[in-house]
């Protein structure tokens, strides 16, 4: 029996296809994100969701998709769904963890250096025809080789993250709901508080998921016990981080800079932040390379597959639901 799915953006087409190959689909092809008019309408009468992390998958959502049996995320963050919704309707809920570990973290990496050695900012100096000359104080920044880098979420993204700090010869901190012990094995990184860890950290990189208990876990006061030449990462989710008190360390020298891939009013930004040379701010593209968007889609299609047959989704978030 094939189910019907909504699949609500465009995602690579391997997977896709392979969706289509088992079930009849439908996909929103504006590029856009739903209204939520427009999502409460298209799921109604679904077996299935394919949704993304701009999809607020909410009670209303799920009771407009009253006989849905899945909504699989096309991501690994799932605050975007209430999961306790989905159990008590007796909806699965899966997500893609796993596939897009090291890209995301290779992504702190990259926003890492490019603050600390002012790429983007002295990239748009050359194309402005500014470069005159080779100069003793031209941008100026931060060497990365030797320094100490605090690790905020000890789970897989920030393990592997912190990884790849052997590398650059650093010493690890870190700090996380509980310790690691692999975590620990795996990087050399040292337990400690969260006021340690932003006190002595040159640069502080945040891989935590967004619960109550993350909520503003950066903010103004966090800010202050920071070193003025440390530079905050910030690739997990924007609201993790208070972002008018990021702005305002940043414009007044508080801390030295910052490379964001996420926002707290995500797609918009906070006043004054766009103004500032010493932030890079890329577009939530973290887990965006060819390979991890098209993994990430077969994993969101293995799950809908998977309830579709009667088994348990292998990333299924609320397995009390399942009953075989
Ligand atoms: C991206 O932000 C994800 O959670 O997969
Ligand atoms: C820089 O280009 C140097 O040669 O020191």
């Amino acid at each position: 029996n094939r189910w019907n799915v909504y699949v609500t953006n465009e995602i690579p087409k391997p997977a896709l296809d392979m969706l289509e190959e088992y079930c009849n689909i439908e996909v929103n092809r504006t590029g856009e994100v739903l209204s939520k008019p427009v999502l409460l309408e298209k799921v109604k009468g679904r077996d299935a969701v394919l949704c993304l992390l701009t999809d607020p998958i909410d009670a209303e959502v799920m009771d407009a998709a009253r006989g849905a049996k899945i909504f699989a995320n096309y991501a690994v963050g799932y605050n975007n769904i209430d999961v306790s919704a989905a159990t008590e309707r007796g909806i699965l809920v899966s997500n893609t963890p796993g596939v897009l570990t090291d890209t995301t973290a290779e992504m702190a990496w990259a926003l890492l250096f490019s603050v600390a050695r002012r790429v983007v900012e002295s990239d748009k100096y050359s194309r402005m025809g500014k470069y005159k000359s080779w100069g003793p104080m031209l941008f100026l920044g931060q060497d990365v080789i030797g320094k100490t880098v605090g690790v905020i979420g000890a789970g897989r993204i920030g393990l592997s993250f912190a990884k790849r700090a052997k590398a650059f010869d650093m010493k690890v901190l870190y700090n996380s709901a509980k310790a690691n012990l692999e975590f620990e094995r795996e990087t050399g990184g040292e337990f400690v508080s969260l006021e340690t860890l932003l006190k002595e950290s040159d640069f502080v990189s945040i891989h935590t998921p967004l619960l109550p208990a993350t909520l503003h876990l950066i903010g103004e006061k966090e800010l202050d016990l920071m070193k003025e030449s440390a530079i905050l990462i910030n690739t997990s989710r924007g609201p993790v981080v208070d972002e008018a008190a990021l702005v305002k360390a940043l414009q007044t020298g508080k801390i030295w800079g910052a490379g964001l891939d996420v926002y707290e009013f995500e797609p918009e930004f906070t006043q004054g932040l766009l103004e500032l040379d010493n932030a890079v701010v890329c577009p939530h593209i973290a887990s965006a390379t060819i390979d991890t968007r098209t993994k990430m889609g077969i994993i969101a299609v293995t799950n809908i597959l998977a309830a579709m047959k009667g088994e348990l989704p292998p990333n299924c978030l609320n397995p009390e639901v399942y009953s075989s």
